[in-house]
């Protein structure tokens, strides 16, 4: 017996479209084995917030480095249709994935399968969906790609709190979502958007990692370009995980640029333990939140 899910066993199901919780509470279980996507996948995490620029990509990009360079097996959605990052960030602007006959096979690069909007239409074609179609793109990406065995997959999510990240909340069994924000406090408004809409969707929230924190001088102080530890104190007042800061500095946007990802052209800087902290942070994170809701079913 497989645990791949094929049509027939999604045919013999009726709710095989279903939104997570509701669908299952009607057939009376709260797993249907056969029904839930990325059965491979052991933690699916979602990388949001609600502002656009905040440095959700570049966090996805560094994240999934940071994790395959523990040994994981790492996927990376890019679920930003409208605006993919992932081939540029990957230095993946020409690559095309490999289609099979049921699937498409991710690209993969230092260790990370990865699949984007990027790498199936044209760069500088205008994508002008609409609600649905978004909603079957994404749903594609989920159960059409040939993700195979992975410990974590990462969506890689657009700003805002719209048809995207309501289609991934309710079609894949999201482990958590992590929030990424500026300290300043434009950011945090729209933030904590972000955030009731993953609790409305029951959604746990990992935790919440602060970007562009504080610029260092070359005489070491830190200058606070967007305020003084906004995310971290939003966290506190939300009740929510504080992951991480990470500093502005100027490879981590060169590395974006140019396609190399920071974590790999600058192992030992002082960026890269943060990222790295932040990192083990969201892996310690997982486990908590699987731990609380392992207990929750029994
Ligand atoms: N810590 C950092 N230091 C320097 N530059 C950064 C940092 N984080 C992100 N950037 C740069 O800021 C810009 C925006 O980052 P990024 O594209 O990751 O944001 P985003 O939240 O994914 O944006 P969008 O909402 O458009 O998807 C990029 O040019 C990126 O290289
Ligand atoms: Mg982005």
């Amino acid at each position: 017996m497989t645990t791949n899910h094929d049509e027939s066993t999604h045919a013999s199901c009726s709710h095989n479209q279903g939104n997570g919780e509701a669908a299952h509470a009607s057939c009376g279980h709260h797993h249907c084995e056969h029904e839930r996507p990325l059965q491979q996948v052991k933690h699916i995490i979602a990388v949001a917030s609600g502002k656009g620029g905040v440095g959700k990509s570049t966090f996805a990009v560094n994240l999934s480095i940071a994790l395959a360079q523990t040994g994981a097996k790492v996927g990376l959605i890019d679920a930003d249709l409208y605006g993919p990052s992932i081939p540029t960030m990957f230095g993946l602007l020409d690559a095309k994935p490999e289609v099979t006959e049921k699937h498409l096979v991710p690209l993969e690069k230092w260790g990370v399968k990865l699949m984007s909007i990027g790498f199936l239409i044209e760069t500088d074609t205008a994508v002008i969906w609409r609600g649905p179609m978004v909603s079957n793109a994404i749903k594609q990406f989920i159960s059409e790609v040939d993700w195979s065995e992975l410990d974590y997959l990462i969506f890689d999510l657009p700003p805002g709190t719209g048809d995207i990240q309501i289609t991934i909340a309710q079609t894949v069994p999201l482990t958590g979502a992590i929030i990424v924000t500026t300290p300043q406090d434009v950011a945090i408004a729209d933030v904590s958007k972000a955030v009731s809409m993953f609790r409305k969707v029951n959604v746990p929230i990992l935790g919440v990692v602060e970007n562009m924190s504080y610029y260092e001088l070359p005489d070491g102080t830190k200058d606070y370009i967007f305020g003084h530890h906004g995310g971290e104190i939003f966290a506190r007042t939300q009740g929510l995980s504080f992951l991480g800061s990470i500093p502005i500095d100027r490879a981590v946007r060169e590395g974006g640029d140019n396609g190399t990802p920071y974590m790999l052209s600058h192992p030992d800087s002082a960026t890269s333990k943060a990222i790295n902290q932040a990192t083990m942070e969201v892996a310690r994170r997982i486990s908590i939140t699987e731990a609380e809701r392992g207990n929750k079913q029994s």
